[in-house]
């Protein structure tokens, strides 16, 4: 468990995605995120099942949780059963979890249980599912996850059509929630985002490809100014 929330909203935040990183090294390449002075860390969740790819579960989280008490963990859970997960993930140290809206019809029923588990809730578009989706359950969450591309791998090409739906969103949900947005994010895309409404930034790629990471982060802040 831990008590860490999502920064209040009204600010812009860079949040490393670890997909790109190196996983055999993973606490470390999360000390150097840290040393840039970024409050989350993005960890992405899949199970195979609702993305063609796998990555992490609760007990890695647990044991980087141990390492780190201090950056906000946003889980992006790309899996078919979140809420048989939410628990065991806000164990292991999870601070926000986001799950998807094509998975469930009962969106309500998994921010209440987050809520109760001492979470922040988010929910999720794909690129391929309309605002309408979340119109009803968004004002419900602490945040709203925007993807740019097709979820399950990094370093995929940025989808403009999808980012879009970004200033809807952001009709929708007012200022005090944050909207984040993830896939294809570098600093030629910064700007566009952000001047639809975006004030949570998730790269992988454009910060983990590059060796000084600190710089890589500065430079997508840089571009968000
Ligand atoms: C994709 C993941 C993203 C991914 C983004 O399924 O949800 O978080 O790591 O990586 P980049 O920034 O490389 O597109
Ligand atoms: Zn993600």
């Amino acid at each position: 468990m831990s008590n860490l929330r999502l920064p209040k909203a009204g600010t812009i935040e860079v949040v490393p995605s670890i997909l790109s990183s190196d996983f055999a090294k993973l606490a470390d390449e999360i000390a150097e995120i840290e040393s840039a002075g970024v409050k989350m860390v993005h960890l992405d969740i899949m199970d195979g099942h609702f993305v063609p790819n796998m990555t992490i579960g609760p007990p890695v989280v647990a044991k980087l949780r141990q390492h780190d008490h201090d950056l906000v963990f946003d889980c992006h859970l790309m899996i078919t059963e979140p809420a048989r997960f939410i628990e065991s993930f806000a164990e292991a140290g999870a601070n926000h979890m986001t799950f998807h809206i094509e998975v469930t019809d009962k969106p309500e029923e998994i921010i209440d249980k987050l809520h109760a588990l001492g979470c922040t809730a988010g929910v999720c578009l794909n690129p391929d599912t309309p605002v309408e989706a979340i119109e009803k359950v968004a004002p419900l969450c602490d945040m709203v996850l925007v993807m740019t591309v097709h979820p399950g791998f990094g370093a995929q090409e940025f989808m403009p059509e999808a980012a879009k739906k970004i200033i809807r969103v952001r009709e929708i949900v007012g200022p005090d929630i944050r909207v984040e947005v993830d896939g294809g994010i570098d600093p030629e895309k910064t700007p566009i985002v952000v001047s639809y409404g975006a004030d949570t930034l998730v790269a992988g790629h454009a910060i983990f490809s590059q060796t000084d990471r600190v710089a890589a982060i500065n430079a997508i802040r840089d571009a968000a100014k």
